[in-house]
């Protein structure tokens, strides 16, 4: 598996992945790290890590076409063969959505398809689980489609919600979780033990 990892944030889900890589959890190398944001903490990682970075801000672009041919043209020469996005904060252009069907997952915080959707992101996740009421949140490992969050799950971990979180609070005990099931459903796909069948995902026993 050659992975391409996208962030646009502090890159804890991105390290998770690489640690999985290194420590042979996931039989993946992670040849390069997308994001949109030049300041993005993901960056550093990535450099400390040895892995290439590519900083690509789509608003840049006068052309959508001329930011998904230079994506496009990227993951071509790096060879990429899997997308992971890890709190990648724009849309990807639906022509790389499709040619990497089913081989381009998301890790949302939360148990979808409750709380996903655009605007639904970040904090404001946390606080829309909190306000509902709601006694567990988790995490979720989806595909990717061309909408936000609605793409076939694959795995998914609740945890529990107490009476006295702040969204910091939850979200720092979803995000133990992410760190732990991204790489693990990254394996799954690296081991082919997803099956996909329209909308639906079977994981294979081994
Ligand atoms: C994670 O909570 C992820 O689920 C969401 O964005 C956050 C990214 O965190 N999509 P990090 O940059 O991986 O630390």
């Amino acid at each position: 598996m050659r992975l391409a990892v996208f962030a646009s944030g502090e890159g804890s889900n991105f390290q998770s992945i690489v640690d999985a890589a290194k420590s042979g959890a996931l039989k993946a190398q992670v040849v390069l790290c997308v994001s949109n944001n030049p300041s993005a903490g993901v960056l550093d990682r990535a450099t400390k890590s040895e892995i290439p970075v590519l900083v690509l801000n789509p608003s840049e672009f006068s052309d959508p076409d001329g930011y998904t041919s230079s994506l496009r043209a990227k993951l071509i020469e790096f060879e990429t063969d899997f997308i992971a996005l890890a709190g990648y904060m724009k849309m990807i252009p639906a022509e790389i959505v499709n040619e990497y069907s089913d081989h381009i997952v998301n890790i949302h915080p939360a148990l979808l398809p409750a709380f996903g959707g655009p605007g639904m992101y970040g904090r404001r996740v946390h606080q829309a689980v909190l306000e509902s009421g709601a006694d567990q949140s988790g995490a979720t490992v989806h595909l990717v489609d061309e909408e936000y969050d609605t793409g076939p799950i694959v795995l998914q971990e609740s945890v529990p919600v107490r009476p006295e979180d702040t969204p910091d609070s939850l979200a720092a005990r979803v995000l133990k979780v992410e760190h732990r099931i991204y790489p693990r459903a990254l394996a799954l796909f690296e081991e082919n033990r997803v099956k996909i069948d329209g909308r639906t995902v079977t994981i294979l026993e081994t």
